[in-house]
C-alpha cells in the first residue's frame, strides 16, 4: 500500500522531504490518560502486549492525537528474551525481571531456536492489525532489541538497576559464554525484524539501549560485529532488505564512525550528542535521529520551543534529519508538551 505521508521515508534515504519528520521514542505509554486507561482495561502491561487488537489501539493512540510522522508498533524489546522461555514480568518500581537467567554454556543452548511465526505471533498479528488501521496514513516502524542490551538482560535477570553488574563482569569472566548469547540473539532477532517487514512494518529499528555500558573491545566484540551480522541477515532477505534501517546506540557517541560504516540508514542520538558534530562525522552516510533532551519536555512552551528551534539549527540546512528525542518520553510530561513539540518541528 502506499503511503500518504512519506516524509521519514524520504528523511531516512537522506532525499529532500514535504517536511521535517518528527515521532517520539515511548510515543505511547504511560504519559497519555488513554493508554493508563487501555492498560487497566487489558489488566497488566504484558496482557496488552500480547492482544493484537489493543495494541494496536495503543500504537495508533499518539499518532490520533498528534500530527506525528510514524507510529512504532507498541511491543518490546523483552519479547525475544520471553519467547525463548525466560518468564518476563514487571515489578512497580524495579522494571523489567526474569524467571531464569543466562549464567553457563548450558543455559544458551538450552534456549530454543526462535521462529517468530510461532513464538511471537502475537507481536506480527499486532503489526497487521497496526496497519490494518493507519491504511496508508503513516509509515510503521517495528523494532527489536540489540543483541549486546538483550544479552545483558538475559545475563543480569532483569535491570540490574541500570548498571548491569553480572553482565559487565560476564564479558571479561566468561567472553566465550557472552560470544555464544549475543550470537544466538543475532539469529533470532534477524528472524524477528524480517518477520515484521513481511507482516508490514514499513522501516525497521534496533535499540542498543546499553551500548554504553561496553569498553571499546567489547563494543567491538559484542555489539558491533553481531549488528554487522544481524544486517546481513536482514538484507538476505528480498523484502526487508529494502526497509530502512535506524539503529539507536544510546551511550555511544564514540563510536558513531564504526556503526555508520555498517550497512543501515539512520543512527540515533542519545541527548548527549552535539548533533552538528554527529551530522559532520557521519552525516554524508547516514541519516540522524534526535535528539532533543527528554528533560526538555518540562521547560516553560518558549524555552521548550527555543531549545527544538536550536536543535534543528544545529542540525543545519538540507534532508536527513528525524526530530525525535534523545531517549523514551518519561510518564508524567504533560500530553500539552508533546502538542507543543510536533508543533514547533513542523514550522521549520
Ligand atoms: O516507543 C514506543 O512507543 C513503542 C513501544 C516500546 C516500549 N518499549 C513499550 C513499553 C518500545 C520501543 C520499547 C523499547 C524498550 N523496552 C527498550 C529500548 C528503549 C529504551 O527505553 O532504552 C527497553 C530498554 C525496554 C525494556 C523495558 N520495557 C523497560 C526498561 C521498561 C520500563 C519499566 C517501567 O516500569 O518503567 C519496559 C516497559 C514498557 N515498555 C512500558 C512501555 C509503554 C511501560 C509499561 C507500563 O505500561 O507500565
Amino acid at each position: 500500500m502506499k503511503l500518504e505521508n512519506r516524509c521519514l521515508i524520504q528523511a531516512l534515504r537522506r532525499e529532500p522531504a514535504d517536511r521535517r519528520p518528527v515521532w517520539l521514542m515511548r510515543q505511547a505509554g504511560r504519559y497519555l490518560p488513554e493508554y493508563r486507561e487501555l492498560r487497566s482495561r487489558a489488566g497488566s502491561f504484558l496482557a496488552l502486549l500480547k492482544t493484537p487488537e489493543l495494541a494496536a489501539e495503543a500504537t495508533l493512540q499518539p499518532v490520533n492525537r498528534f500530527d506525528l510522522d510514524a507510529a512504532i508498533q507498541f511491543a518490546d524489546i523483552l519479547t525475544i528474551p520471553d519467547a525463548m522461555g525466560l518468564g518476563l514480568d514487571f515489578r512497580v518500581g524495579e522494571g523489567p525481571h526474569f524467571r531464569q537467567r543466562i549464567a553457563r554454556a548450558g543455559d544458551v543452548s538450552a534456549l530454543p531456536v526462535l521462529d517468530p511465526e510461532r513464538d511471537l505471533d502475537y507481536v506480527l498479528a499486532a503489526i497487521k492489525a497496526s496497519k490494518r488501521e493507519l491504511s496508508g496514513r503513516l509509515p510503521l516502524i517495528g523494532f527489536a532489541g540489540g543483541p549486546w542490551t538483550l544479552a545483558a538482560y538475559m545475563l543480569e535477570g532483569g535491570a540490574g538497576g541500570g548498571s548491569f553488574p553480572v553482565a559487565r563482569a560476564a564479558t571479561h569472566a566468561d567472553p566465550v559464554l557472552v560470544d555464544r548469547l549475543v550470537s544466538r540473539l543475532g539469529v533470532a532477532i534477524a528472524a524477528y525484524l524480517t518477520a515484521q517487514a513481511h507482516a508490514g512494518a514499513d522501516v525497521l529499528m534496533l535499540f542498543e539501549s546499553w551500548a554504553g555500558l561496553l569498553d571499546p573491545p567489547g563494543f567491538r566484540r559484542y555489539l558491533l560485529d553481531p549488528m554487522a551480522e544481524i544486517i546481513t541477515g536482514i538484507k538476505a532477505d528480498t523484502l526487508a532488505r529494502h526497509c530502512p534501517l535506524i539503529v539507536f546506540p544510546r551511550g555511544a557517541a564514540q563510536h558513531l564512525v564504526s556503526l555508520a560504516a555498517l550497512d543501515l540508514d539512520a543512527l540515533g542520538l542519545d541527548w548527549t550528542v552535539p548533533l552538528g558534530t554527529a551530522r559532520t562525522a557521519v552525516g554524508a552516510k547516514v541519516a540522524l535521529q534526535g535528539n532533543l533532551d527528554p528533560a526538555a519536555l518540562y521547560a516553560p512552551e518558549p524555552r521548550l520551543r527555543a531549545a527544538i528551534r536550536a536543535l534543528c539549527a544545529e542540525y543545519g540546512p538540507g534532508p536527513g534529519h528525524i526530530f525525535n528525542l534523545g531517549h523514551g518520553i518519561s510518564p508524567d510530561v504533560r500530553p500539552e508538551s508533546v502538542a507543543v513539540l510536533v508543533d514547533e518541528v513542523h514550522q521549520h
